[in-house]
């Protein structure tokens, strides 16, 4: 059973210091390994990892293909500025030969962590000779594939997975008592730039969980353009989360006077506190159809946008 620390009673110096210590005694003389998103939880892991290890701590970024835009070179930028550098691992092909002709979204989500965990990690452990690698899985993370929910990239214990009989390597998680709203403290507290901490999640299967159906590369790229319309039409609309999805069935559109059976875009926009539980936000209609008009001008194929008015539950803040 983890030990909830709820974001009212979270000490973020305190937290910061009892982290840094467990994060020195489990690597001890060793190196360990992180990966950075580029989203708040992993973020937040690599500071943690670098005051505690220096040098001894090797952060490396993952091109999966599967990142919004500019987001690989954003990220790595800020963390130059930070003084810390960061590795760019191209695993492109990797990731989108695991997900070829897979439609199920539970089957993404393990093709995914396989990928991910046993063969760009699993390589790359090998390699550097780390025994350790440091994660940013949070308690939400943890409730909901417990819960059966949704089965989130990066959960092995509490599902009974050993990863270091599986994988090969130890994962330490310093972040597995917080929800959101306490990692966003701890990034404050660390020295993060607030575009950072205060950045809206994004989940670890990145843009994969955002297309129903076969995640190509085509596919991502339509829901990366959709995506970049959305974040850039919602920016400072204040609502904790907002996102594109690209469905899987055709509609019947038209364009220059001739049919085209075109892809469909679902905007989803939530107020919440914690993910647990989210409401749609009530965006004015001006934005909305502001923002369809740019999606049907912008990203190629697509010939209908409809907003999302489900709350969490039954519907989940992701499609899939
Ligand atoms: P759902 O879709 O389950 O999402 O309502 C709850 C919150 O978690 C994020 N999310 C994930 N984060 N790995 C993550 O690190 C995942 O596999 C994952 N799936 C969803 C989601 O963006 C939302 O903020």
């Amino acid at each position: 059973m983890i030990q909830e620390i709820r974001v009212s009673e979270l000490d973020a110096t305190r937290f910061i210091a009892d982290q840094v210590a467990a994060i020195q005694s489990a690597v001890g003389q060793g190196a360990a390994i992180n990966a950075l998103s580029g989203g708040v939880d992993s973020a937040v892991v690599t500071m943690l990892g670098h005051r505690a290890l220096g040098k001894c701590l090797r952060t490396v970024m993952v091109d999966n293909g599967l990142m919004r835009e500019g987001e690989l070179e954003r990220t790595i930028a800020i963390f130059a500025e930070l003084g810390v550098p960061v590795e760019l691992i191209d695993a492109r092909e990797a990731f989108f030969a695991a997900l070829a002709g897979l439609t199920d979204p539970e089957r993404k989500r393990e093709a995914i962590t396989q990928t991910f965990y046993r063969d760009v990690f699993g390589s790359l452990v090998r390699s550097s000779g780390a025994r350790v690698l440091l994660q940013g899985t949070i308690l939400t993370d943890v409730d909901e594939t417990v819960a059966g929910i949704k089965r989130q990239h990066n959960v092995f214990a509490q599902l009974g997975i050993d990863p270091e009989a599986t994988f090969g390597y130890a994962i330490v998680e310093p972040l597995l008592q917080l929800r959101k709203d306490g990692v966003r403290k701890v990034g404050a507290a660390l020295g993060l730039p607030t575009e950072v901490f205060a950045r809206m999640p994004f989940p670890g299967p990145a843009l994969a969980a955002r297309v129903i159906g076969e995640a190509t590369p085509e596919r991502i790229e339509t829901v990366r353009l959709a995506t970049a319309v959305v974040e850039r039409a919602l920016a400072g609309c204040g609502a904790f989360q907002y996102l594109a999805i690209l469905h899987e069935d055709r509609v019947t559109g038209m364009r220059s006077g001739r049919r085209s059976f075109g892809q469909q875009i679902e905007v989803r926009c939530w107020d919440s506190a914690d993910a647990r539980t989210a409401s749609p936000t009530a965006l004015p209609w001006d934005t909305l159809r502001r923002l369809a008009d740019t999606i049907l001008e912008e990203v190629p194929g697509v010939v209908s946008v409809t907003y999302n008015l489900a709350t969490k539950p039954p519907s989940t803040i992701e499609a899939i």
